[in-house]
């Protein structure tokens, strides 16, 4: 299972921050490596299409939107927000062909919690009927906030340990602003399995984080969870006031992944300092994507088999028995079912 790179299909994944799609606009992008249109209509609604003219071939992107149709470059067919063809300039009043069956595909396609979703099935297969609830916010949240953006040069895979990681923070993210080595100790941790994936039960956040000091004021809890295909989900409650940091993996590609990160908050002074919150969340992705850059480098050549050791990898295991299990149950026609344990794990950081 480890080092194969395979992607996981028929999942919701975050196409980009609903913000970066204007009114009347499309734009292109990879996705496990599959060319994919996003626009947004006149009336605000988001689609996502193969970028891929059913004609001769050539990428939708390079046509024109009109905010309802996109009319293709090269021979002007014109596709509605749901791939299906409007128009064929070439064709006489005469012609009875029903243009109307001609097709580029529609992928499904929302914007919840402001991020735009995209339900990826495998190439040149159907959307399955039933699809999966997309994991939105664990709290109604109205002030919304991006983050930041990052392609990381590597699989989801080496992205997803990273994000779950327990033991690198006291060495790729030491820094004054956050917590130093000197601060490390043991750290014991429940764990139980839920929905795709596992979340660490609601605890008291770590009393060497300086960032929570800060806030004071009511009782402090995290909860933290991980569902596949790649998102982590961290809350955190003070009183009656709560944080949700999502960050969300998508695979371009078998060896690119690209990391949205975003922040939601009902506390008036996060919402103060956001601009500097931003400022050091931009801070901490940069941290972890210099590591894998160097990580790439020592995985380049002959592919070394890795090690996952004691209870500080053991959420590395646990994300690849759920996507052995998922893609399992994909390829036998059955429900995923999560095998994972509760489990209390302890480690050092
Ligand atoms: S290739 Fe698109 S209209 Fe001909
Ligand atoms: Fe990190």
């Amino acid at each position: 299972m480890q080092n194969d790179k395979e992607l996981l299909h028929n999942l919701w994944y975050v196409a980009l921050p609903g913000h970066q799609l204007r009114v009347g606009k499309m734009l292109a992008k990879k996705i496990l490596g599959q060319d994919v249109l996003l626009g947004r209509t006149q009336e605000g609604k988001v689609f996502a299409l193969r970028d891929f003219c059913p004609h001769r071939g050539v990428p939708l992107r390079y046509g024109k939107f009109d905010g309802k149709e996109i009319e293709c470059c090269y021979h002007g067919w014109c596709f509605n927000s749901e791939g299906k063809c409007t128009k064929i300039p070439s064709l006489t009043p005469e012609d009875k062909t029903d243009i109307s069956r001609i097709k580029t595909q529609s992928f499904p396609c929302r914007e919840v919690d402001g991020n735009i979703w995209v339900f990826v099935p495998p190439p040149k297969s159907r959307v399955p009927e039933q699809l999966p609830e997309i994991p939105s916010s664990p709290i109604t949240m109205t002030k919304f906030s991006w983050v930041d953006s990052v392609t990381f040069p590597c699989n989801i895979d080496h992205a997803v340990i990273g994000l779950m990681d327990p033991s690198h923070g006291p060495f790729v993210h030491a820094s004054w602003w956050w917590r130093s080595q000197r601060s490390m100790h043991l750290k014991e941790k429940k764990f139980a399995p839920v929905g795709y994936g596992f979340k660490m039960v609601n605890h008291k956040p770590s009393s060497n984080s300086r960032a929570y000091k800060i806030l004071g004021g009511g009782e402090k809890t995290t909860e933290i969870s991980f569902q596949l295909p790649g998102l982590r989900t961290e809350h955190i409650s003070i009183g009656k006031h709560h944080i949700v940091l999502l960050t969300a993996l998508t695979p371009i590609d078998a060896d690119t992944t690209e990391l949205h990160q975003f922040m939601y908050s009902t506390i008036p002074l996060v919402n103060i300092l956001k601009p500097l919150l931003v400022l050091f969340g931009k801070a901490f992705i940069r941290q972890d994507l210099e590591i894998v850059k160097k990580q790439q480098e020592g995985l380049s050549g002959d592919h070394p088999s890795l090690m996952l050791l004691g209870d500080a990898d053991a959420q590395a295991l646990w994300y690849y028995r759920l996507k052995k299990d998922f893609l399992e149950a994909q390829q036998n026609n059955m429900p995923f079912e999560n095998r994972l344990p509760e489990k209390t794990l302890r480690w050092c950081s």
